[in-house]
């Protein structure tokens, strides 16, 4: 679906007239093309004093040869010559004309209100120098491991991020809040290189935590261009949509996709998959034997599953008082019963093999509800629910589960919406557009990397910070 006012606002006539008639000016967000680097541009790095996540940042900086940059001060200095790497140095001063690709501020050592202050002293002499659909990156300490001023102030950093978000999101900036548990510094590689990239490009105002639960694994040596090379990733609704860009972005980054959809779509599955040198199966995921056909079916044709999307979604929207139950009960079976017992098979027969990835697809209306959509947003809260539910146990199998919230999303679902609506739902977003359906699968194969073993319970909302869902 294409978004008409997006292209006439930044077309010659349309950079001239909007403005002049107060129209919004939605920026054109940079995507992802395989071979680029992580980064293009220059990243200030800063940090409040006693912070811990200086050497782990720098060394990521460095291993992805971002040109750094910091203050002049003696930890930095050392942690940057700790992690190999000669920042440039910075001061606001002499800067001149330098612009940053990104921002990046370790809070980790801000221990009560006060101390919130250095957030101001680093980003407002900058606050002209980021470049459009640039990163601003906040790294602090999950609030409920601590107590006290350091718990009150770690929280506050969520109100700094989110309205960073907004002020900057007309450039195409992105910020986001990274919680990082004590004693998970050394697993924020894969965070750090999704949140830097144009991979990106439609997540902001994001809360992400990092732990160090028994999914953290030892950092693996990743080929990051492949990143999920030798894995068999399970896709469910992968003909079309947002499936479709999840099993072409898996596939991408190394993964042998199995595409799965129900039996009137297999053409269109086939042709997908096979683009992708994937394999299909067709199947009802509310069927009674769905879990036992596809976890038999995984072990005999690929030796079992490492990665699980449950992306298979359906809408039947009524308002409660019309609504009929069957049309309740194919919503929740499809949406919420069917990702359930696929998982608990896939777990409990051991087809899920270990350091395994269960990825859930919920949405923006799961969390702030929708009119007409009583049993849609029932059941995307469940997956949030049913993330929730099982992150502890799964990392206890050394898996991790997630899920996406996407927001409006440009996809044939969103085309249906009436115009007026559908106008809202993109413009009322901090990136003032909708996503691609590629923006919610490089956040799913983020969750997807080996990596991203820290990366467990999380929600994260793919929509651009829209405010509809806040
Ligand atoms: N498009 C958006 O803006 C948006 C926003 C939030 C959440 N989502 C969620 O993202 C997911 C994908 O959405 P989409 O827009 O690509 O939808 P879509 O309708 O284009 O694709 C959904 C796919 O799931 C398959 N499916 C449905 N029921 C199935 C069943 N019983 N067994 C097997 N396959 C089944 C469909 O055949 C289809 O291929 C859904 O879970 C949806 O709820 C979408």
């Amino acid at each position: 679906m294409s978004d008409r006012y997006m292209k006439f606002a930044n077309s010659l006539l349309g950079r001239q007239v909007a403005p002049k008639l107060g129209l919004p000016q939605p920026p054109v967000l940079k995507r992802y093309r395989p071979g680029q680097p992580v980064i293009e541009g220059a990243v200030l790095f800063g940090q409040a004093p006693g912070g811990r996540l200086a050497a782990s940042t720098l060394g990521v900086l460095g291993a992805i040869g971002a040109e750094t940059w910091a203050a002049e001060d003696a930890a930095l200095r050392e942690a940057a010559a700790n992690a190999g790497i000669s920042a440039k140095i910075f001061s606001p001063d002499s800067a001149g004309d330098q612009k940053f690709q990104a921002l990046v501020f370790d809070a980790t050592g801000i221990t009560d209100a006060e101390g919130l202050k250095a957030l101001y002293e680093f980003f407002h002499p900058v606050g002209r120098k980021i470049r459009a659909g640039g990163r601003l990156i906040v790294l602090g300490t999950p609030p409920e491991s601590l107590e006290g001023g350091a718990r009150l102030a770690q929280r506050a950093l969520e109100g700094f991020t989110r309205s960073a978000g907004k002020e900057f999101g007309g450039k195409g900036v992105t910020a986001q809040l990274v919680y990082v548990a004590e004693g998970a510094e050394d697993q924020i590689e894969s965070t750090l290189r999704f949140f830097l990239s144009p991979k990106s490009a439609f997540v902001s105002g994001q809360v992400v935590r990092i732990g160090v639960g028994a999914g953290a694994t030892a950092k693996p040596e990743l080929d990051w261009s492949k990143p999920l090379a030798g894995k068999v990733a399970l896709v469910t609704g992968a003909s079309r949509g947002i499936g479709e860009a999840i099993a072409e972005t898996l596939a991408r980054d190394g993964a042998h996709v199995v595409g799965l959809d129900i039996e009137p779509l297999a053409e269109d599955l086939k042709r997908v998959t096979d683009r992708i040198g994937g394999s299909a199966i067709t199947f009802d995921v509310t069927a009674d034997d769905a879990p036992k056909e596809l976890a038999a079916q995984l072990k005999k044709e690929h030796g079992g599953v490492d990665i699980v999307v449950h992306n298979a979604g359906i809408t039947r929207d009524k308002r409660l008082a019309n609504m009929k139950p069957e049309i309740w009960d194919q919503v929740i079976q499809v949406n919420l019963i069917a990702p359930e017992r696929i998982t608990a098979e896939l777990i409990k027969k051991k087809v899920l093999h270990r350091g395994g990835r269960i990825i859930g697809v919920s949405s923006i209306a799961g969390i702030a509800g929708n009119n007409g959509q009583t049993n849609y947003a029932t059941s995307k809260a469940g997956v949030i629910g049913f993330v929730d539910a099982l992150r502890d146990e799964v990392a206890a199998g050394g898996h991790t589960i997630n899920a996406v919230a996407p927001g409006f999303i440009e996809t044939k679902m969103t085309a249906a919406i009436p115009f007026g609506i559908r106008e809202a739902g993109r413009r009322l977003a901090s990136l003032g557009q909708g996503g691609q359906p590629v923006d919610v699968a490089e956040t799913i194969a983020w969750y997807a990397s080996p990596g991203s073993g820290a990366v467990n319970g999380n929600v994260v909302r793919v929509c651009g910070q829209g405010l509809i869902g806040a």
